[in-house]
């Protein structure tokens, strides 16, 4: 077979790998592989799209960053899915917009909200974007064992970093109409936190009947500040890097 055109992989060098942990960022990927505490090989590193295989007497994980954003996103999970991966983690950053999330936490995504637009080209808006039961379960006990704080919830995944998430520390300083306030209506129907993958992850998994589960450090807490400082990052995403490899361990060793 030859190799997917945009992750610039084969399934033979995957060698039947079949979890895959999702991170947004390139320059994540090698943290993650150590973090899963195997032999680790980088296999391909085309645009946003770097992938390291990584094997453990548990099982092989494949570490692929998707890049920000819907549509890239929806390429890694097809291409690896093609590749004979069925079960995604998603491994990130988000803020949380619920007072009494600390940054540093992480939260653990049991349903998304779909402001995303490569979503529906995968399921119509009605479907919804809920994470796979037994990924989540093997989060939530990860979580536990790392003794991180953790927070299980629904997650507003948007397009965008500054309107969908309601920043006006921007360019122009305008936020449309149909984002105003809208992060406080979000905060009432109990959504925890802002990103920007999951919803396309959630939706392409489950239409694709694949699985998946999304777990996000908090760098921010919007009730309190709009700016992200590097310090709060340092903080957040070794807590969310930890949970999501105990989480991939754990699904790996169970088949
Ligand atoms: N990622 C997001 O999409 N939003 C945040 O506020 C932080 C990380």
């Amino acid at each position: 077979m030859s190799a997917v055109p945009h992750l610039r992989l084969t399934r033979g060098q995957l060698g039947g790998a079949w979890c895959a942990l999702l991170p947004g960022d390139p320059g994540r990927v090698p943290a993650i592989a150590a973090a899963l505490g195997g032999e680790a090989q980088e296999l391909a590193y085309n645009r946003e799209f770097r992938t390291y295989l990584v094997r453990r007497p548990e099982g092989t994980v494949v570490v692929t960053s998707t890049g920000i954003g819907g549509p890239s996103t929806a390429i890694a999970v097809e291409e690896l899915a093609q590749l004979g991966v069925d079960t995604f983690i998603r491994v990130g950053t988000s803020g949380a917009i619920q007072e009494k999330i600390d940054v540093g936490a992480v939260i653990i995504t049991t349903g998304a909200v779909r402001l995303d637009g490569a979503s529906t080209h995968y399921a119509p808006i009605e479907y919804p974007a809920v994470a796979d039961h037994e990924v989540t379960q093997a989060l939530i006990e990860a979580a536990l064992e790392t003794g991180v704080q953790y927070h299980v919830g629904i997650t507003c995944s948007s397009d965008t970093f500054y309107p969908g998430q309601e920043r006006y520390d921007t360019f122009s300083g305008y936020v449309l109409r149909r984002f105003q306030g809208i992060t406080a209506e979000w905060r009432r129907l109990h959504v925890l936190n802002y990103e920007m993958e999951s919803a396309t992850l959630l939706v392409v998994a489950s239409a694709l009947g694949l699985h998946a589960g999304c777990v996000t450090g908090v760098v921010v807490n919007r009730t309190r500040a709009e700016h992200i400082e590097e310090a709060s990052v340092a903080r957040a995403e070794p807590n969310a890097i930890a949970v999501a490899a105990r989480a991939a361990l754990r699904l790996v060793g169970r088949r």
